[in-house]
């Protein structure tokens, strides 16, 4: 239970706008976990992996990397491509009411007004004057109350807590200061806490847009694909031909200008959303919130996540033009924290959009017989966070052999329609055409899987090199092949082999490694 009850991406004021952002809920499952130094430990040798083998690098690293963005390598494009596509199918194969689009990343900037976005969507900085260096006020008080954990002493931790979260509902910018100055938190560089005052910074990116630099407009970033929606509500319903209740599907790109960058890609300022916007009745918002956050659940169980590790976190307070929300968590290994949120958002963007653009966001109900602005329920999942939960859940150290030859072995446990790579082929030698019908076994299957071949080193490390990137099927070709056309299949998990028929290899790896395997799972 997390001893603060407060949204999980967002605080907000009671101004029109709704986005003074704040990551209340990292906090407080800090606060009530602790980071515990094992789970330290294990989300280091996850990062150590994904860079290893090719899952996720730091941006431009031979300048030193740039703070909070990273790249996906060769096997981490593939993981993060299945798992988008099964989302993708998810969403419009699974439910025919539900369309995709692909709206671009610069948006007019009278969106950013309607969302609310322009005014509110900040977070609480302070700057250290000797240093000149920058701080997020929450996660300084952040730190202080993970040392308060460290140290054993609960009682201060909980009431630091309980005693920020009052300043911040309220917006009481220079309690929070005085909180600090009272806590003597200081700049690690200067070791002094003289502090500027505590001042909201947009989250938002701008650029200009023009060619000619005093005709230049300021253009933002998109922070949230769900405008892409809303903007293009009408467009999609007529042209598309969709009756409410009726949802409109995304993935892409956005852009937060996260200040602190913390648990590698769990908080990144370039990341990518797969957002939905269901489009229903004003009052039937409820019935369909509570079916879309089943059906989300099951969707991240049909992962392959085990159900004790997913929660729901309703958000108490909530937004004045939200009447319920709620986050999906998973247990990373440095606590419960959000991968997707679910909210039930009435009509506030629709109808922020109409004021704003004059024109009519209103869908005419052909059995109601009257137009409507329609409300929304939004499901918003962040494809790396959710990539982070699958290494984190894949990543998988275990003792084999006996005796002396007892080793650990590190492999990574993903579903298999997701894995980078669905089969490797190996020969056993490098001659006495065992290769060459490697070669032919793999020209036959590349059409239909991503697939490896592999002829150099011995059979035992290759079967290793698979394992740490999560290939579910191992062939080998042996003399055996060369006499009867039959190959091993050796499996990730349990290591054993099988001899199959050439012949029946696209069916069982097909069976295998079909993303309909996760999409039966859903409904
Ligand atoms: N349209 C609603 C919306 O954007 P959000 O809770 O701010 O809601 C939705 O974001 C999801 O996007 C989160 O659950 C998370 O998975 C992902 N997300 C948000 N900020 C992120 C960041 N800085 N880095 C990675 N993922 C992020």
């Amino acid at each position: 239970m997390s001893l603060i009850a407060l949204p999980a991406h967002r605080i907000f004021n009671n101004s029109l706008n709704p986005f003074i952002t704040f990551n209340f809920y990292i906090f407080a499952a800090m606060a009530n976990n602790g980071q515990k130094s094992e789970e330290n430990i294990q989300l280091k040798n996850i990062i150590a992996h994904a860079k290893e083998y090719g899952f996720v690098y730091p941006s431009s690293e031979i300048y030193d990397g740039l703070q909070a963005v990273y790249d996906y390598g060769p096997y981490g494009v593939e993981l993060k491509n299945n798992l988008k596509e099964v989302w993708w199918q998810t969403m419009t194969k699974l439910h025919e009411n539900v369309v995709g689009i692909d709206a671009a990343i610069f948006m007019h900037p009278l969106t950013w007004k309607a969302s609310g976005h322009v005014d509110s969507f900040n977070d609480p900085m302070i700057d250290n004057k000797d240093s000149k260096k920058r701080y997020r006020a929450d996660v300084l008080i952040e730190d202080r109350v993970a040392e308060y954990q460290v140290n054993g002493n609960k009682e201060k931790a909980d009431s630091l807590i309980k005693e920020f979260v009052t300043l911040m509902e309220v917006e009481d910018m220079n309690g929070v200061k005085e909180l600090i100055v009272r806590e003597q938190i200081v700049c690690p560089f200067t070791v002094t806490c003289i502090m500027t005052d505590v001042r909201p910074l947009n989250l938002m990116f701008s650029t200009q847009i023009g060619s000619v630099a005093d005709d230049a407009d300021e253009i933002y970033l998109r922070p949230e694909t769900a405008q892409g929606i809303f903007v293009n509500f009408l467009n999609v319903q007529k042209t598309a031909r969709m009756k409410v209740p009726f949802g409109i599907a995304q993935i892409g790109k956005a852009f937060r200008n996260e200040i602190v960058a913390r648990q590698f890609i769990f908080r990144m300022r370039e990341f990518e959303q797969m957002e939905m916007q269901f489009f229903i009745r004003p009052g039937d918002e409820m019935s369909w919130y509570e079916q879309w956050k089943q059906l989300r659940l099951n969707w991240h169980k049909a992962l392959g996540i085990p159900a004790d590790k997913l929660r729901f976190h309703n958000h108490d307070k909530l937004a004045h033009y939200a009447n319920a929300a709620v986050d999906i968590e998973y247990e990373f290994p440095f606590g419960f924290k959000e991968v997707e949120g679910i909210h039930s958002r009435t009509d506030f963007d629709l109808g922020n959009h109409q004021k704003l653009s004059r024109k009519k966001m209103q869908y005419f109900d052909p059995e109601l017989g009257k137009n409507y602005v329609p409300f929304v329920v939004e499901t918003s999942a962040g494809a790396d966070r959710i990539f982070l939960m699958l290494l984190s859940q894949a990543y998988t150290e275990e003792e084999v052999g006996e005796g002396e030859n007892k080793k650990m072995r590190t492999f990574l446990k993903l579903h298999p329609s997701l894995a980078p790579v669905k089969a490797a082929i190996f020969p056993l030698v490098k001659k006495d055409g065992l290769p060459e019908v490697g070669r032919k076994i793999f020209d036959e299957l590349k059409y239909d899987f991503n697939l490896v071949y592999e002829e150099a080193q011995s059979i035992g490390k290759r079967y290793t090199r698979q394992d740490l990137i999560g290939t579910p099927s191992c062939i080998a070709v042996d003399y055996q092949t060369l006499e009867d056309e039959t190959v091993t299949i050796r499996e990730r998990d349990s290591m054993a082999q099988e001899r199959v028929k050439i012949s029946a290899l696209r069916d069982i790896i097909g069976k295998k490694v079909s993303l309909g395997n996760i999409l039966k799972e859903v409904l």
